[in-house]
Order: structure tokens, then sequence, then C-alpha cells
């Protein structure tokens, strides 16, 4: 029988590092459930003492979605411990994840302590994680550049004290395949009860090695491997899930291990985290990039369409990938329309499907066809939860080559409608004046960015808009339409509703401002 491979996926914690990945609680929620049904062994959730707003994610992760395990790191502190605890209370199978730095590096210039007082930390924080839960994994942040010696010496004490995973970080992305693997193969010769723990790896890429360095930490005995979803993570991210999963199922020949993870939910598992942290996936990227399985050469067109496996190693299907499938159109109907949002994996509610096919229809009739990637963004678009405080009505916006961009607004709101006119440097902007005109509510615009969801001058845009508050909170609107101004109107509207919104729950609640991501 091969040996199994546990997946733990921290997407939600150093995915969400990522500068500009941030999520709000109910995107990460989404995440965790696709996480759970990707059959990862574990998902870690956040790290509950670094915001309130972590905290929270951690606790509802914690509370909501069953199966897989839920972790929260924390640093070697005890308030940190204490408050991973809280947070998953609720979970049926909690795990703290506490970890500190190694490296002379890391040991003598961030901490200015001695080894010695570093071991005595990781052991006091096993031993007080311990008196919460019996699953308790400890890391050796910069293991990559860490003296062997001292690295065996940690883990043969943090095992002691009874962590049941250690978990092997290249936190600066260092490592070179061969060197990795020998050093794992180490920890299993030098530590004498490494027996008692499962040995795991964490690797990031910033030599773009994430990948390869975790296949060599499995050949040499690795029992669980640390990644994202795509990828994301700290700087150049964290080794992808998909990827490894991937290699370790195509080269079974070569690993004979097996994972539990479903991987025909990985299209869909990227899709999302891509959908909800803003960051598109490279078309070339592996297992799940757009061109991933299409073939343009001639010679392999041909060869693929004789027998797949001609160009093909691994089976689109296996991945979820379902195909670039039938174009919708302006004749197809609702049945079609929710067939393909199935195959898609997009399960609406009536509600939400009415909205979303009047939507469709809408497009259909000014664009001839409709793509998969223009149904993902109305999707995206229509599943909008927070009250509409204000609606956009109507918008008449006008530019020329020599004249200054004018844009008319008209709002509806709880308070009756709002109409003005104003200009700026561009169209967008004009639009932008206009409505801070009308809503009249201090906030800064941290980023805006647009993208073509397919090609051609009949595209969909799809514009992202992030709104900071003087709380330091992150609003962030999404809208989609044909006509790019259009979009970024409404993706404004959207993040200014969202800080209505948030901002009365928070007075209602009557609590202070807090730092979170919505
Ligand atoms: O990269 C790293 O070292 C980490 C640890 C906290 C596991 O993310
Ligand atoms: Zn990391």
């Amino acid at each position: 029988m091969s040996k199994r491979i546990k997946i733990f996926d921290t997407t939600l914690r150093d995915g969400e590092q990522s500068a500009g990945a941030s999520m709000n609680i109910e995107q990460k929620l989404e995440v965790a459930k696709q996480l759970a049904r990707l059959k990862v062994d574990v998902i870690e959730a956040g790290f509950a003492a670094s915001s309130p707003g972590d905290f929270e994610a951690v606790k509802t992760i914690a509370e909501i979605v069953k199966g897989p395990i839920i972790a929260s790191l924390c640093r070697c502190r005890d308030s940190d411990i204490d408050a991973a605890a809280e947070a998953l209370k609720g979970a049926a199978r909690p795990r703290i994840h506490t970890f500190i730095a190694t490296s002379d590096i890391h040991v003598e210039k961030k901490f200015r302590k001695t080894r010695e007082e570093i071991l005595e930390m990781a052991v006091n924080a096993v031993r007080r994680a311990k008196g919460y839960y019996e699953d308790v994994e400890f890391s050796t942040e910069d293991a990559s550049r860490t003296g062997v010696d001292y690295l065996c010496q940690v883990i043969e004490a943090v095992i002691d004290a009874g962590a049941t995973t250690v978990n092997i970080p290249d936190t600066v992305g260092y490592a070179i395949p061969s060197e990795w693997g020998a050093l794992i193969r180490q920890v299993f010769e030098r530590v004498p009860n490494v027996g008692k723990a499962t040995i795991s790896i964490h690797c990031h890429n910033d030599l773009g090695l994430a990948v390869a360095n975790s296949l060599a930490a499995v050949q040499a005995g690795a029992g669980q491997v640390e990644c994202t979803i795509n990828g994301i993570g700290e700087r150049a991210g964290n080794a992808a899930l998909e990827e490894i999963v991937m290699a370790l199922k195509t080269r079974q020949d070569l690993f004979d291990v097996r994972t539990t993870v479903n991987t025909k939910e990985f299209y869909r598992a990227s899709r999302l985290v891509s959908d909800v942290t803003g960051f598109t996936v490279q078309p070339n990227k592996a297992i799940v990039g757009r061109n991933a399985f299409s073939h343009e050469a001639g010679i392999h067109q041909d060869g693929v369409l004789k027998e797949r496996t001609t160009y093909e190693i691994m089976d689109p299907s296996d991945v979820g990938w379902v195909g670039s499938g039938l174009v919708l159109g302006r004749r197809s109907g609702k049945h079609a329309f929710s067939e393909r949002l199935k195959a898609l994996g997009y399960e609406l509610s009536q509600p939400d499907l009415e909205k979303a096919f009047a939507r469709f229809k809408e497009i259909a009739d000014k664009k001839k066809e409709v793509f998969d990637e223009d149904l993902e963004a109305i999707v995206a678009d229509e599943m909008y939860t927070i009250p509409e405080t204000y609606h956009l009505e109507y918008m008449n916006v006008m530019t020329s080559l020599e004249g200054v961009p004018t844009a008319t607004i008209r709002l509806k709101s709880s308070d009756g409608e709002l109409l003005d006119a104003g200009i700026g440097v561009g169209c967008v902007d004009a639009v932008y004046k206009t409505i801070d005109k009308l809503v009249n509510l201090p906030h800064t615009l941290i980023d805006y960015t647009v993208k073509s969801v397919t090609g051609g001058t009949d595209a969909l845009g799809e514009v992202t808009v992030k709104l900071g508050d003087n709380g330091n909170n992150i609003y962030t609107g999404r809208g989609a339409s044909l006509d790019i101004v259009e979009a970024s109107a409404k993706a404004y509207i959207q993040a200014i509703n969202k800080l209505v919104h948030y901002q009365s729950k928070r007075s209602q609640a009557g609590g202070p401002p807090t730092k979170a991501i919505l």
C-alpha cells in the first residue's frame, strides 16, 4: 500500500499574506468550504491573534467547516496561543500551529536572543498549546538557513514536548531540491524521536523552486506538504497545491504515495481563489491555467484528435477542467444556462439563478457569444448580498478628444433620488467624483484594477475597487459590464455600499473601529 501524504492548505493564512490578496470573512468561508470539498487534510484558517478580523475568520470556519482539521497559526507567545485556542473552540478537529525562527540570522538579529532561549520558548509554547488540544504543530521558521545540528536539536525537543507535527519551512525560498531533500533525510536520520511526529515541509517560491523542493522532500520521507491554491503567498508565493498533488498523482510510478484530494475540484478552487483575491491566473499556469490543456500547433491538434495521450499527460477532466464547451448566445434558454453554470461548478439558489439569467440575457443581446469566463464574471457580479443603500439608476458620460470628461449620475437611495454632474481628468474619474459628491462619505481609493474577461472589443470588462476608511478597514467592490465605465461605477458603488453597511453595523454594536477587509 502506498504511503499517504497529508495536504495542509494555507491559502487563507500564508496565501492571504500576499500583498493585495486580502479576503473578507464571507470570502474566506467560501474558500474554506471549497477546500473541504477538495478534501485537504488541514485548513490553516488564519492567525487568530493577528487581528480581530483574523480571529473571527478562524472562529467562523472552525464552527462551520467540518471534515478537515482546522488550524490557527500563533507565535510562541502565551497570548497568541490562548487566542488560537479560543478561536478554534468550535472546531471538531482543532490544531494549534506555533512557530519560531531558528536560523542564526533571525535568532540574533530579529529576536536578539540566544539559541538556548529560543529553544526554551519553542518547548514552552508547545507545552502550553498541548494544554488545550492534542493536535499541535510546530514550525522551525527559516529552517533552510538554520544549522542542521541546532535544527535537529529543536525538532527533538518539541517532539518531546508533545508536537504531533513538525513543519520545516524554506521560509525565504532559498533551498535547491537536492539540498532540501538531503536536509529532510538528515532529520529522519538524526532526530531520535522523529517517528513520534509527522514531518512536514513548507516551501516558498522565491527562486521558482517551491513545488520542486516540496516533491524532493516527499521523496526524502516528508509526510505532510504545506501549500496554497494557485501558489499564492508571501512575496513570490508558496508551493501550488494543485501542482504538487497532480505531480504526485501523475508520477505515482516514481513517488508511490497518495493523497485524499479530490482533484476534480481544482479548477473550481482555482477560479474561486482568483475571484476573491483579484489575482488572475496566468494563462500558461500548470494544471489550472486557461491554456494548460489547449493545443495550438496543428501537429499537436492532429495528435490529440487521434490519441489524447500523444500530447496530454493528464486527463483535463481529472482537474475539473470543463473545456471551452458550448458557447451560449441570445437564443440560449434558462436550462442551457443553468446546466453550463453547474458544469462550471456553480449551484445557484433559484432567486440568484433568476438574477444571473436576466443579466446573461442582457449581455447576450449585445454580445454574440457568451463564453464561460463571461458566465463566471456574471455570477461573481450578481452574487452580492450587501444591502444596496445606493443603486445606480442613470449614468451619462461624455468625452471627446479636446473636451473635458463629464458625468451625470442619478442614484436611488433610501433618502430618495440623488442627481448631480461632475467633471474629471478621464471618464472614470468624472464618474467617481460625481458619486463622491452624491454620497458624501469620507473614504480613500486604495486600488482600482480593470481586466478584460475574454478577448475582443465586445469583451466583458471586470473592475475591482478597494476603498479605505479612516479606521483602516478595506472595502472591496466588483463590477462587470460590456462597458468598462459602467463596470467601474458598479464596482465603486458596491464598495461604498459595503462601507455604509459595515460602518452602521459597527456603530450599532457600539464597538471600536476594527481593522478588517470587507
Ligand atoms: O514561511 C514560513 O516559515 C511560515 C511559517 C510560519 C510556517 O509561513
Ligand atoms: Zn510561509
